[in-house]
């Protein structure tokens, strides 16, 4: 049976979270509960375990014997806040065990979901949106607040999201979304590396870790996934077919022979690869010596993959395989997103992920704009995982579009 550890913090909004601990077992969850000392002062301790039937914790000393937060983490398949104070996601954030909530949040290695509740005043301040942003990038999930009416009267962001936004959030995060299911989805990652000689080689700072993200990512929500790599040093995710190729030349032919001559081989493509734009002409089949003189290396122009496939895509008339292109630019964030707005067009896809080349190599996470044709996405700071999902939602949206 599905567990869900269901953390009750101190706000008035948690007289709500025996509604949410109802609807989980309505649908056929074991539902743990805990409380922090303080969410005993707003609802009762035998509401909850009356409901559930099971003991509430609240002290990490309750057990006889072993430790409760880790027999907890060990039962629960998903451990969600309701609602979650400012002081818990500081916590949180802070990573800190100073209670059976927060241990249990620091040993789970499952999802984590959190609804939010607090004065607007307090939701909006710095430190407590800087919690957000550690939390989000970490991969906990969030379900609200949400524009309302809060516990003083004042009007605001800090509303707990409704019992039933809640218990949807939560049954999503538990089961996953197979929203991609039956979708083959083809991936390029990594940089593509020219050579020069046996010895030397022409590439870029790109190492995989977005596009293997978006990979993992659409794998764990039911596609089909190919992902074509460049050399990158990193692990296939499970379930995906890998393509290692090199150069820009060799990633064309990878990606048209995955799309076949009639692109039907795929439902979307995502070009997260930084394809070089040169080759050398003549790659050397001896070293190049030392000599006196100044070398010149003379490149000539690789075909723009992407461009090219947006091109047979409108030639053949269909609107599949979407497609998604990335575009890291160096500049101001405006000229950045202008950049994505002017690749959408010229390379004729469906989205460009607009990214500072500054924040784009390397890191974990990444600062994006996904520009649509009548939008523009502005997630912020995200972690690459999180960034994936949103891509794919709307790679989602946009297959569900076209299927109209
Ligand atoms: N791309 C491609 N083939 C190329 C170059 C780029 O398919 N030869 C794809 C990338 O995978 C990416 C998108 O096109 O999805 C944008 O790449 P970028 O290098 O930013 O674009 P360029 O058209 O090369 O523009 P720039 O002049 O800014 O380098």
């Amino acid at each position: 049976m599905t567990t869900v550890a269901l953390v009750v913090t101190g706000s008035i909004a948690a007289y709500k979270a025996p509604v949410v601990a109802r609807g989980l077992l309505a649908k056929g969850f074991r539902v743990v509960p805990v409380m922090t000392r303080s969410a005993k002062e707003f609802v009762g301790r035998t509401t909850l375990s009356g409901l559930t039937g099971e003991p509430v914790h609240v002290d990490s000393f309750e057990a006889e014997s072993g430790e409760l937060h880790v027999e907890i983490a060990a039962r629960a398949d998903a451990v969600v806040v309701v609602p979650a104070t400012a002081d818990i996601l500081a916590r949180m954030a802070a990573g800190r065990a100073d209670d059976l909530a927060t241990a249990l949040l620091l040993t789970t290695t499952k999802p984590v979901l959190v609804a939010p509740a607090m004065h607007p005043g307090m939701w909006s301040h710095p430190a407590t949106q800087a919690n957000v942003r550690t939390l989000v990038a970490r991969g906990v999930r969030f379900v609200g607040p949400v524009d309302g009416v809060v516990a003083s009267g004042d009007h605001g962001m800090g509303r707990m999201a409704e019992p039933e936004q809640i218990i949807e959030a939560i049954v999503s995060a538990v089961q996953g979304e197979r929203d991609l299911e039956g979708r083959r989805i083809v991936v390029s990652a990594g940089p593509t590396v020219e050579d020069v000689d046996p010895v030397r080689f022409i590439s870029n700072r790109s190492t995989g870790k977005m596009g293997f993200a978006i990979a993992a990512a659409a794998v764990r929500r039911g596609a089909q996934v190919t992902i074509v790599a460049g050399p990158v040093s990193l692990v296939t995710p499970p379930g995906a077919v890998r393509v290692d190729v090199r150069s820009a030349l060799s990633m064309k032919a990878a990606l048209e022979h995955a799309l076949g001559p009639d692109l039907s081989g795929a439902d979307a493509l995502v070009m997260t690869a930084a394809v070089g734009d040169y080759r050398v002409r003549e790659t050397k089949a001896e070293k190049l010596k030392r000599s006196a003189e100044p070398l010149t290396i003379e490149l000539v122009q690789n075909p723009d993959i992407l461009a090219s496939i947006g091109a047979s895509r409108a030639s053949l008339g269909k609107d599949l395989p979407l497609l998604v292109g990335f575009a890291v630019e160096t500049g101001t964030d405006e000229a950045i997103k202008n950049e994505g707005r002017r690749k959408l067009t010229a390379k004729n896809v469906d989205y460009v992920v607009a990214n500072p080349a500054a924040e784009a190599f390397g890191g974990d996470d990444n600062r994006a704009w996904i520009v649509g044709a009548d939008d523009v996405v502005e997630p912020g700071r995200l972690s690459k995982s999180e960034l994936a999902d949103l891509i794919l939602d709307r790679v989602v949206e946009g297959l569900k579009a076209r299927a109209k």
